[in-house]
């Protein structure tokens, strides 16, 4: 490190103007880099909006060409699908998941006639459609590992058939993506890509998203038993190291804003991409604070993207999405 010191350095001088900080940027986001995850739900009609995230619909399929309209002219190159499974079509080894006309398969191909050049993230997990909410199947009242892998690679090679072009793991058993590359690849499915939720961890802050799709009031206990203890980084980087062993093409972290010293560990141990998921509890605690007016909801917005890609994201999953390209492209 060269030693600079007061007076004849002074680092104020950098950011003395705009011009001399956009210069000096180090690090910027751009379109290419936001996943916009979508809720879509059964019937016809107007969306609904999902009452602890404002801003954030659940969209019936005759209206999700329309809802995808503005995220495709503002050239989002991705979005991630999440089901809102009537109550009806739940059971205990979520079946619906395996499915190829269900809501998911359905919203699919819809979006790639309307949209081929959006990239569609499918989310691997059996929580839209178990009636315990849970990510797996139970045995004996344990989400039983074997069993769920099982069920998981015939769901990822349901959605790849019906147009899914990245299979997003988010259910931590052990052992899924190797399964999952194995079984794409029997069905002939070798460019589907993964995007494993490599280190997701038990949190909190999913509780709205549990609200949007309907799992939340059903799930019985806790995700403890797969999904990682906050306490935890080394661990994070072991199932990391698995994942990409077991045939990852990118990995994720999830939350977001509280785990970006994840984010960079795994950067900086691994030649991959890496993308984090900016929760559903990180969007309402933003949204919430800006409609009291003790935030600007722009800026926070925008630095908060701003802070994943200093971290050492490629991407982020973010409700988000849309607004953020808005202003990028203003
Ligand atoms: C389900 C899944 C969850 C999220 C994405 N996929 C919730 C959970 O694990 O309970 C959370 C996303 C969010 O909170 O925005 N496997």
């Amino acid at each position: 490190m060269i030693n600079r010191t007061f007076p004849a350095t002074r680092l104020r001088r950098n950011r003395h103007d705009d011009a001399t900080r956009r210069l000096v940027a180090e690090n910027k986001l751009s379109v290419d880099d936001l996943i916009w995850p979508i809720f879509i739900r059964e019937g016809t009609g107007a969306a609904e909006e999902v009452a602890s995230m404002p801003g954030v619909f659940r969209t019936a399929l005759d209206g999700l060409a329309r809802h995808v309209e503005e995220a495709a002219s503002l050239n989002i190159p991705a979005l991630a699908l999440f089901p809102a499974t009537p109550r009806e079509h739940k059971d205990a080894e979520g079946t619906e998941a395996l499915n190829p006309d269900n809501l998911m398969c359905r919203a699919a191909r819809i979006l790639k006639k309307e949209y081929p050049h959006i990239a569609l993230v499918g989310d691997v997990a059996l929580d839209p459609y178990t009636d315990h909410g849970h990510d797996g199947v139970l045995r004996d009242g344990y989400v039983h590992n074997e069993d769920s892998v099982k069920i998981l690679v015939a769901q990822a090679v349901n959605q790849a058939a019906a147009g899914i072009d990245i299979i997003a793991p988010s259910d931590m058993m052990d052992g899924r993506i190797g399964a999952i590359r194995a079984g794409l690849d029997e069905s002939g499915f070798i460019n589907t890509r993964i995007m494993s939720y490599a280190a997701k961890y038990a949190s909190a802050f999913y509780g709205p998203f549990r609200d949007a799709i309907g799992s939340g009031g059903a799930l019985k206990g806790d995700k403890k038993t797969y999904q990682m203890n906050p306490a935890n980084a080394e661990e994070a980087l072991a199932e990391v190291a698995m994942d990409i062993a077991e045939g990852a093409d990118m990995v994720m972290v999830k939350p977001g804003m509280p785990y970006l010293d994840i984010v960079r560990l795994v950067k900086q141990r691994f030649e991959m991409p890496v993308f984090a998921y900016q929760v559903s509890g990180e969007y309402a605690m933003i949204v919430a604070a800006a409609r009291n007016g003790w935030l600007d909801h722009d800026r926070a917005m925008m630095e908060s993207l701003l802070g994943f890609k200093r971290a050492g994201c490629s991407g982020i999953l973010t409700y988000f999405a849309v607004g953020a390209a808005k202003r990028l492209s203003a």
